[in-house]
């Protein structure tokens, strides 16, 4: 996983999962804690401060603290690049 930043200033989590590339929010839904820090389980994304589990999939919070859900942004992989789907505006984040 690495951390990517949309417009410089938004950190998106980018996470390959065997080739299957998912994109999140890159700061913990707890507390302002960056995600690529942490570590990556079995279908889960472990937040390093507090160790709350995200799931893959959903964005779902799996542990606590942590009780909201991480927002997962759209990918698309296209001519070996990975693009990221995001709206107009600030950038969907769940704190
Ligand atoms: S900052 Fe991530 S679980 Fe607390």
């Amino acid at each position: 996983m690495a951390m990517a930043w949309v417009d410089g200033t938004d950190p998106v989590l980018v996470v390959n999962l065997d080739g299957d590339v998912r994109a999140f929010q890159g700061i913990c839904s707890h507390e302002y804690f960056e995600l690529d820090k942490g570590f990556l389980t079995a279908g889960s994304l472990t937040c390093a401060l507090h160790l709350s589990r995200f799931d893959l999939e959903t964005g779902d919070a799996l542990d606590p603290p942590a009780e909201v859900p991480i927002v997962r942004y759209p990918v698309v992989v296209a001519d070996g690049r990975v693009l990221i789907d995001v709206p107009e505006g600030p950038l969907p984040v769940n704190e």
